[in-house]
């Protein structure tokens, strides 16, 4: 609008693009909605080239290349993680301009330093544990508290630092159970009554990790896919005997019955993507949006908005779509973490 620019909102994502349901977007219907959390368009986890359509699941990507065109849309801007990214490379790879914003509360982006969302989440994770400690010192228990996190443990590490979690178990560092249990007793040797354990909903122990289990499910992109998502809800319908045990509760479970130590669990589930961003939330998205904008004025398209230091750039959408960005092994989290006498699971350390 800034620039001259018609901009069309797209409901439910590329569903939406694929329905050819498009809605015109002018300055009242973008006012006022800083402080809200969530998306005023509604958004989707279907992929245009595997998309869900009655019975059957069909490669759309030609249909919603078509659908943009035929409004004679110049570019697609497409906000959102990592499937999102790769969805935009395919729909960029059939003939559209897309310009990509890095939005999860993963921050697991390849490209840029940070996600939107991923504040957000960090702060209302790193709250839920500061109350999960009342309960914890005043019982003297084990508290595990599961964050998201399939693939990388971003928000687990932050949350639990900034938590003073006692554990932080991620997908980066499979976990040694008998680790974790020395750890727990040797708080409570030195009058630790209670402790806290973060794990991020993707973690795995060594066992696990030996035997190939995937932080996300195999074959799957990510743990949102439709298929993925199918598949356990038919997997549901075939008998309880399938349902299987949350990941906090098996390790609340096992760290009770190895350390007598009474254990109760919380997952905090998608809590942790509700409700108003941060300012820290809110400052970045009008960087990165005035910034796409900027772009999008200049017709420099293909490229994901991110961040880089103080500075937004763009970076090619082909590099980005390449993975996730997972938390490196010499990152100075993880050495804080442990400076701080916070267990990772991998390694006894002496409180
Ligand atoms: O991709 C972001 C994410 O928040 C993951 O951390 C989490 O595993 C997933 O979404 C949950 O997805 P859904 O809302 O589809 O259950």
């Amino acid at each position: 609008m800034h620039y001259g620019i018609r901009v069309l909102g797209i409901p439910d994502g590329f569903r939406g693009l694929v329905e050819n349901r498009f809605q015109l977007l002018e300055d009242p219907d973008v006012s006022g909605i800083l402080t809200l959390g969530g998306t005023i368009l509604g958004t989707s986890r279907d992929k245009p080239h595997k998309m869900p359509m009655g019975n059957q699941i069909l490669d759309m990507t030609g249909v919603a290349v078509a659908n943009a065109r035929a409004r004679e849309i110049d570019c697609l801007v497409c906000l959102g993680g990592n499937g999102t990214q790769k969805n935009a490379q395919r729909i960029r790879e059939a003939g559209m301009n897309v310009i990509t914003l890095p939005k999860t509360i993963d921050n697991d982006v390849i490209g840029t330093d940070v996600t939107f969302g991923f504040n957000t989440a960090m702060n209302i994770a790193t709250e839920a544990i500061d109350r999960l400690h009342t309960t914890a010192t005043s019982h003297h228990r084990v508290i595990v508290c599961e964050v998201m996190g399939h693939k990388a443990g971003w928000l687990a590490l932050g949350a639990g630092i900034a938590g003073g979690a006692d554990v932080i178990l991620i997908p980066e560092i499979p976990y040694d159970r008998e680790v974790v249990v020395e750890h727990l007793l040797e708080r409570r040797k030195h009058s630790k009554r209670f402790s806290i354990v973060v794990v991020a909903e993707g973690a795995r122990s060594v066992k696990e990790a030996r035997d190939g289990k995937a932080a996300t499910p195999s074959g799957a992109e990510n743990s949102n896919d439709v298929e993925d998502t199918r598949k356990k809800a038919d997997a549901l319908h075939e008998g309880p005997h399938l349902v299987q045990e949350s990941l906090d509760s098996r390790i609340a479970r096992q760290l009770q019955q190895l350390t007598g130590l009474e254990a109760r669990t919380t997952s905090l589930g998608h809590v942790q993507r509700g409700g108003s961003p941060s300012p820290q939330d809110r400052h970045l998205c009008t960087l990165l949006g005035t910034r796409a904008g900027e772009l999008l004025a200049d017709g420099e398209y293909n490229v994901m908005v991110a961040v880089s230091g103080s500075e937004t750039v763009p970076v090619p959408l082909e590099e980005v779509s390449r993975g996730h960005r997972t938390v490196p092994a010499d990152h100075p989290w993880i050495h804080a973490a442990e400076l701080v006498e916070t267990c990772m699971g991998n390694r006894v350390r002496r409180t």
